[in-house]
């Protein structure tokens, strides 16, 4: 992002990138890249978008003014029909130096998670956590699935075949908690088969983001959400897994993640 001409450049571009993200080649400061980044117009509100966007172009000698809030409001509204992400020659039709104009604030709340059917969490828990905690970690699960899982795994939990996989029903979500916990951890990457498909794309690890208590509450939230019924998860698994993983600093493979 440093002296990249997509952060430092015209408002739109980048505001368009944040909005509905942008995947496929792409050539940045002279670079190839071929990798996907996740939309982010369901979870971050105009506010913060325009913060995120700010602080880039401020950051890292970079030097380019801020956008302000009622851009990114009018970027959305002007952008509302578009909900495939960007790819390099969709994003070079917006001309180079294209900036916004100020709209009017409204007040935009990122998408809602659909609620959890209660009948989804297990009631004698097989985890041993009582049903009071259970209900805890779903709540809390539920606001850290939206925050962080949600731009890429979708509010469905269907995912966006072919880049993000989805976590209805997969031996990774309903199976071993350590290996989940171990993946929330410390990412995965490279090629790996979800569902019959092929991935080959990068999930970044959570652990220096996320408490041992948040990541029990998304593995609890995604084991009991989508249709899948599998046990809670609690803390102490998952402050096990940082112990037993902690000299370990790059994301699992397929053959790793088999052989847990
Ligand atoms: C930036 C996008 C991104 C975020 C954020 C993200 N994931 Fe993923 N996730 C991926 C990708 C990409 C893969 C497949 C990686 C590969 O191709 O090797 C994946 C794989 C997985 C898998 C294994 C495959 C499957 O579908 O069962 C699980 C489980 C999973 N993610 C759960 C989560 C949870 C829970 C969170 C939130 C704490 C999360 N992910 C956050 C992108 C993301």
């Amino acid at each position: 992002m440093a002296g990249a001409e997509l952060v430092v450049g015209g408002e739109k571009r980048l505001i368009a990138i944040l909005l509905k993200g942008l995947q496929g080649p792409i050539t940045v400061s002279g670079k190839p890249f071929n990798g996907a980044m996740p939309a982010w117009e369901k979870v971050l509100t105009d506010k913060k978008i325009a913060a995120v966007a700010s602080f880039v172009r401020a950051e890292w000698g970079n030097g380019a003014p801020e956008i302000s809030e009622s851009k990114v409001a009018a970027a959305r509204k002007e952008l509302e029909s578009q909900s495939a992400p960007y790819t390099e020659s969709l994003l070079l039709q917006i001309p180079a130096d294209a900036s916004l104009s100020e709209g009017a604030v409204a007040p935009s709340s990122p998408a809602p998670v659909p609620d959890v059917r209660p009948s989804g969490a297990p009631t004698a828990s097989a985890s041993g956590q009582s049903a009071d905690t259970e209900q805890i970690q779903m709540a809390a699960g539920k606001q850290v699935y939206s925050t962080i899982c949600m731009a890429c795994h979708q509010p469905t939990g269907a995912g966006l075949p072919p880049v993000f996989p989805p976590l209805i029903g997969t031996e990774y979500v309903t199976g071993s908690p350590e290996r989940l916990a171990a993946m929330i951890l410390k990412g995965n990457a490279g090629p790996l088969t979800v569902d019959g498909k092929l991935y080959n794309n990068v999930m970044p690890g959570q652990e220096s983001v996320l408490t041992d208590e948040k990541i029990a509450a998304v593995m609890t939230y995604v084991r009991a959400s989508f249709g899948n019924k599998a046990p809670s998860v609690s803390a102490e698994v998952v402050t096990a897994a940082r112990k037993k993983f902690a000299d370990r600093k790059t994301p699992w493979t397929e053959a790793e993640l088999k052989s847990f």
